[in-house]
């Protein structure tokens, strides 16, 4: 596709690529992805571009710009399985990747095509870190990266990143969704490319974070495979992945898609409740201390629903308080994250207790954002001062506050050996 498109223009939807006439072979392709782990070529160290038979749309790979994204870690964390109530839990960290979060994996796509298409310019909205990784991605290409921000609303972290990586950037009074909006209207007056999840060919590259994952299982399919859920582009891309490994028969069933959000920026989990029939209602308001999936309008509300149903899949939600000590729990094993992901395990706690989830089943947590991102709510925790987005305080149930004390060597060493 060589025009700038992210509706079809026949029913309005959003794009979905398709390649006709691909033609994949599971066993050959296993053997040549694993080979090309050793290899040194930058596109093979890419944990996306190592798959790009799954993701064939550029004709020239001098298209590609990588920073290493990918390349996630497999992480047991059985302190965070008993808490939960499971035998064994393992997390997908997608806070390892270069810009801390999951988005590089489709960033380094989006900007591939934008690239292609000849762009000088392009934008985003975002509660974050979607800003982050195109800021750091357009800027390696040599492009303008331009992101609108809600003012206030998003971790120092991220908004950090999106300075030091050179864009340009709005702070907007309004939120998420407010915003989208109005950078559609905007990109199309200015003719920047658009890099929101709306954006099909990021959406092929968060494909492949299910790709990596089964063959760092050695194509063995999980139960379950638990994400946060926020504008929804992600488990869109999970699902669209698994089905196309399904098709070509690089595994031989789906597993089953849970996808978390919080509490009052639920209005996936409603929809879903209500039988996911009908008008889908936005949430005027969202509010969430988990900023990165504080959005009340899912653009891609009918893909994520597709998504389930297809994997026989369910949609929970979490209090902030869930969220704060599954957090807590998720930095005590030594991993981290930053509050949207801990959502997962919050969930999964969750849908254990309602017996949604077995004991025993084989459950893997996308983490979809580094602890670092979010320090500031870290901090608050373990120091009792985390409020709720209503004022409440939320109960700092693991903290692990620093100590202060005086320069005395004495003094230490009688508060160490109490
Ligand atoms: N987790 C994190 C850390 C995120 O940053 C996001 C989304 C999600 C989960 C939810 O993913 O939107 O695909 O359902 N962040 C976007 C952003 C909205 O602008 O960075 P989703």
């Amino acid at each position: 596709m060589t025009e700038v498109l992210y509706n079809c223009p026949r029913c309005g939807g959003l794009l979905e690529a398709d390649y006709p006439g691909r033609v994949l072979l599971p066993e050959n392709l296993k053997a040549v992805w694993r080979k090309r782990r050793c290899d040194n070529a930058p596109v093979e160290q890419s944990g996306v571009w190592r798959y790009r038979e799954m993701i064939p749309f550029l004709d020239d790979e001098s298209h590609i710009v990588t920073l290493r994204e990918g390349n996630t870690p497999l992480l047991a964390a059985p302190g965070c399985a008993s808490w939960a109530g499971l035998d064994a839990l393992v997390f997908k960290h997608q806070g390892f990747n270069p810009t801390g979060s999951f988005k590089d994996n489709g960033m380094t796509c989006g900007v591939a095509q934008a690239v292609r298409l000849g762009m000088k310019r392009v934008a985003c909205v975002s509660t974050g870190n979607t800003s982050a990784s195109m800021a750091a991605y357009a800027s390696a290409a040599g492009l303008q990266p331009m992101v609108f921000i809600p003012k206030g609303n998003i971790s120092y972290g991220k908004l950090a990143q999106a300075l030091e990586y050179g864009a340009l950037t709005l702070q907007v009074e309004a939120n998420f969704d407010q915003i989208l909006k109005l950078v559609r209207v905007l990109s199309e007056k200015l003719g920047i490319y658009l890099l929101n999840s709306i954006n099909p060919f990021r959406i092929e590259g968060q494909k492949t974070i299910m790709v990596e994952l089964m063959d760092q299982r050695d194509w063995r399919v999980p139960d379950w495979v638990v994400l946060p859920g926020g504008n929804l582009g992600n488990v869109s891309a999970f699902g669209k992945g698994l089905r196309e490994m399904l098709e070509a028969g690089f595994i031989d069933k789906l597993p089953r898609l849970a996808v978390i959000q919080a509490e009052r920026s639920a209005p996936f989990y409603e929809f879903m409740e209500q039988g996911g029939e009908g008008d889908f209602h936005a949430i005027e308001e969202p509010e969430t201390l988990a900023t990165a999936i504080r959005i009340g309008d899912p653009i891609s509300w009918p893909k994520a629903r597709h998504e389930i149903r297809t994997t026989n899949g369910v949609v929970e939600s979490v209090t902030e308080q869930e969220i704060a000590d599954a957090k807590a729990k998720v930095g005590a094993a030594g991993i981290g994250c930053e509050p949207a992901s801990a959502a997962t395990l919050a969930g999964i706690k969750k849908l254990r207790a309602a017996g949604v989830m077995a004991a025993d089943a084989d459950v893997v947590a996308v983490l979809t954002g580094n602890v670092l991102k979010d320090p500031d709510y870290v901090f608050k925790y373990h120091t009792g001062a985390l409020k709720a987005p209503d004022g409440t305080l939320l109960t700092s149930n693991y903290a692990n506050a620093p100590i202060v004390v005086p320069n005395d060597a004495d003094q230490i060493a009688a508060l160490l050996s109490r």
